[in-house]
C-alpha cells in the first residue's frame, strides 16, 4: 500500500551488487529487496548495477535500452534493461573490458582487488549520473538517486554541480571500505579539478570515493541507529568522523530489513523440514539433517553452534577460534562454520576442523542454500563481530529460532535483546549479548547460554520463539527511507565547494 503522505517518487537505486544477480555480502541482500519494498509502497524505483557476466546471465531476458559515450572509456557503454525478480526495472551497465569480469565483483581469482577498480567504478558512477540527469535517452527522470557504499560515491559529487539535479541519498553499509586511491588515479580519471579539495574528494593527499557520498549527498544514512552514532567517534570513524560530525544533522540510521519471502523457515525450499513458532519442535529434524550433511555425529541433544560469514577481522572469527579449546572440552556441543575470505584464516580453520571431525565442521566457500540450512539446523548462532553496521545473519537467526550470541555493537546491539533475568521475565529477551569483543566475554556468554539451555526446555523454546516473532520485514524500513527521500528532495544540501569560489 502506498504511503498517503508522500507523492509517488521516481527513485534510482544504485548498487554494486544485488541478490539474486550477484552477491558478496549483506549489501546484495539489501539491494535485492529494498527496491521491491519501495515499489510495493507505490514508488517507481529502478535498480542500476554493473553488467557482470553472472548478473547478465541471471537477469536474462535483457534488451539494449541505450548506448552511451562516457568519459574515460574508449568504446560504447550499453544500458541493458531487464527486471529484478520479474518486478523492479533493472539497468545493467555494460562496459566490455571493465565491468564484465567474472567471479567476485571487486577482486581477482587470487583475492586481490582488481587493479583498475577506480576506473571501473568511476565509469559506473558516470553512467548512473547520465541516467540520473535523464540524458541517457531512457525518457525517465528520477527525483532521487539512492547510492550505496564507495562504488557509487562519486555520484553525489558529480551531481552537485548540476543546476537541475535529482536529490541524492548515500547509504554507508560499511565505513571500513572507502575506495581510496592515489592522486595520479584522480588525474587519470579526468574528474573536475574542483573536486580535488578537502571539502571534496581529497583525503590525506589521496582520493576517496566514499567522500563523494559523505560530503555531497543531500542525506546520509547508515544501516542501524547505533552504528550511526558509532561512526561519529574515531574508533569506527576511520578518519571520517569529523566530516560525519559536520554533517550529523543529515545523518540517520535506518535498520535493514530482511526478505521474509526468502528467509522463512515455514516455506524455505533449501531446508529439509519446514517449521514455524507453533511447530518449533520440528526444527530439530533440520539439525539431524545438517549434522549428516556436514559430517558431524547425528545427535539431537548436542548443542549445535553455527557461524556464517566473510572470514575477515571485522567478524571476530579469531575469537571463535580462541574459544575452540573450551568448546572441545564440553560434552554434547558441536560447531559448524561456513565462510570464505582471508586465506590464512581459511587454512587455519581447515586444519582445526580436520583434527576434531566429531565436534567441528568447517565448510570453506560460499554456499547460499547451506547458509539457510545452518540457520535452520543450529541451536545458537555466534556473531562476535568487532563492529557490525547492521548484520543480517542475526536477523535470519532470530527468524529461524536459532538464538544469537552477539557483541553489543552496531546493528547487533539494536536487534538482539539480552537474556537478562529481567528481560526473560518481561518476555523481551531474544538472545545473548556481551559488551566487550574479547575471548573472556565471549566465553562467559557461551557458558551462560549453555547453562540456560539446561533449564526446562520450555525456557529455551520461549526465548527462541520470541526471536521468531520479531518483525524485521522491509516494510517499516522502506517507509523510513521514503521519509528521508522526501526530506532530501525538500531540503537539498548546499554544494560544499560552492562557498570556496566566491565571486
Ligand atoms: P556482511 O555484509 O558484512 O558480510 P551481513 O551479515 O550483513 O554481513 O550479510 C552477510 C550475508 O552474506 C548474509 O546473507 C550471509 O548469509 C551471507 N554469507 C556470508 N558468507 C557466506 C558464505 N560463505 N556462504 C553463504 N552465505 C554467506
Ligand atoms: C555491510 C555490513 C553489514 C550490513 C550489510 C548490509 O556489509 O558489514 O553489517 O548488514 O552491509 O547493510
Amino acid at each position: 500500500m502506498k504511503s498517503r503522505t508522500t507523492p509517488r517518487l521516481n527513485l534510482l537505486f544504485a548498487s554494486s551488487e544485488a541478490q539474486p544477480l550477484i552477491k558478496t555480502g549483506g549489501l546484495a541482500d539489501v539491494a535485492g529487496s529494498l527496491p521491491l519494498a519501495l515499489s510495493q509502497l507505490g514508488h517507481d524505483v529502478r535498480l542500476v548495477l554493473p553488467a557482470y557476466p553472472q548478473a547478465v546471465n541471471r537477469a536474462i531476458p535483457l534488451t539494449t535500452a541505450a548506448t552511451l559515450e562516457l568519459p574515460g572509456y574508449d568504446g560504447s557503454v550499453r544500458i541493458l534493461e531487464g527486471r529484478l525478480k520479474d518486478s523492479v526495472p533493472l539497468y545493467l551497465i555494460d562496459a566490455p573490458g571493465l565491468l564484465d569480469r567474472p567471479g567476485n565483483p571487486y577482486t581477482d581469482a587470487s583475492g586481490s582487488d582488481w587493479r583498475d577498480n577506480a576506473q571501473r567504478f568511476a565509469l559506473f558512477c558516470h553512467a548512473i549520473v547520465v541516467i540520473a540527469l535523464n540524458r541517457a535517452g531512457l525518457s525517465w527522470r528520477p527525483d532521487l538517486v539512492h547510492c550505496n557504499d564507495w562504488q557509487t560515491g562519486l555520484v553525489p559529487a558529480l551531481l552537485a554541480s548540476e543546476d537541475s539535479r535529482p536529490a541524492s541519498v548515500f547509504t554507508i553499509h560499511n565505513l571500513a571500505y572507502q575506495g581510496v586511491f592515489n592522486r595520479t588515479t584522480f588525474d587519470q580519471l579526468e574528474l573536475p579539478n574542483a573536486l580535488w579539495s578537502h571539502q571534496g574528494l581529497e583525503f590525506h593527499d589521496n582520493f576517496s570515493f566514499i567522500k563523494g557520498g559523505l560530503a555531497f549527498a543531500d542525506w546520509i544514512t547508515t544501516v542501524s541507529p547505533t552504528y550511526a552514532r558509532e561512526i561519529l567517534a574515531s574508533a569506527l570513524g576511520y578518519g571520517l568522523e569529523g566530516l560525519l560530525q559536520h554533517r550529523s544533522e543529515r545523518l540517520e540510521g535506518v535498520l535493514n530489513g530482511i526478505d521474509y519471502s526468502v528467509w522463512d523457515p515455514a516455506s524455505d525450499p533449501a531446508i529439509p523440514q519446514h517449521y514455524d513458532a507453533a511447530t518449533f519442535s520440528l526444527k530439530k529434524i533440520n539439525k539431524l539433517h545438517l549434522q549428516r550433511e556436514v559430517g558431524l555425529p547425528e545427535n539431537e541433544h548436542a548443542l549445535l553452534f553455527g557461524h556464517i560469514g566473510r572470514l575477515v577481522a571485522q567478524k571476530g572469527v579469531d575469537l571463535i577460534l580462541q574459544i575452540l579449546p573450551g568448546l572441545l572440552r564440553l560434552a554434547d556441543t558441536q560447531l559448524i562454520i561456513l565462510g570464505s575470505g582471508d586465506p590464512g584464516l581459511e587454512r587455519f580453520l581447515r586444519q582445526e576442523c580436520g583434527k576434531h571431525p566429531d565436534k567441528i565442521a568447517t565448510v570453506i566457500g560460499y554456499d547460499e542454500p547451506l547458509a539457510h540450512r545452518i540457520e535452520a539446523g543450529c541451536d545458537l548462532f555466534l556473531m562476535p563481530s568487532r563492529f557490525e553496521p547492521c548484520g543480517l545473519n542475526q536477523l535470519y537467526s532470530l527468524r529461524y529460532g536459532t538464538v544469537p550470541i552477539v557483541h553489543r555493537t552496531g546493528g547487533l546491539a539494536d536487534t538482539v535483546i539480552n537474556a537478562t533475568p529481567r528481560n526473560l521475565l518481561n518476555g523481551s529477551a531474544t538472545g545473548f549479548v556481551f559488551d566487550r569483543p574479547d575471548v573472556e566475554s565471549l566465553w562467559r556468554t557461551i557458558d551462560s547460554a549453555i547453562d540456560f539451555h539446561k533449564r526446562p526446555e520450555i525456557w529455551w523454546q520461549k526465548l527462541a520463539i520470541n526471536g521468531m516473532q520479531q518483525d524485521y520485514s522491509w516494510d517499516r524500513s522502506a517507509q523510513h527511507y521514503v521519509e528521508i527521500y522526501q526530506k532530501a528532495i525538500d531540503h537539498p544540501a548546499p554544494n560544499p565547494l560552492a562557498k570556496r569560489t566566491p565571486r
